[in-house]
């Protein structure tokens, strides 16, 4: 099993979520973030840190989120890992606002 990061989190890349993972196994571009399945340890640890709520359990994923299963294992392996907290991308107080969080 695995948690993974879905659209909510694009644009917003609010990073809350890096600063408990405990393995590490958060990977980003410049517009999001993705989990390395195999290093997650599925604690669930970041769920709660997300303020536009990107992350799942993967059993717990919406249909039209499944995608993203496959989506954040493809793209953490090639990634740099993000384990600290950053900035905020421009436009991610507006963005989490439209997304009605
Ligand atoms: Fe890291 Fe735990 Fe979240 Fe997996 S579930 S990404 S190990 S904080
Ligand atoms: Fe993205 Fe939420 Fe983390 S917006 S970077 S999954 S805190």
């Amino acid at each position: 099993m695995t948690f993974v990061v879905t659209d909510n989190c694009k644009s917003c890349r609010f990073t809350d979520c890096v600063a408990v993972c405990p393995v590490d196994c958060f990977h980003g571009d410049a517009e999001m973030l993705y989990i390395d399945p195999n290093e997650c340890i599925d604690c669930g640890a970041c769920v709660p840190e997300c303020p536009v709520e990107a992350i799942f359990d993967e059993t717990q994923l919406p249909d039209d989120k499944k995608d993203w299963i496959k989506l954040n294992a493809d793209k953490a392996v090639g990634l740099p890992v993000i384990n600290s907290k950053q900035d905020a991308l421009p436009g991610a107080e507006e963005r989490k606002e439209k997304l009605g969080f």
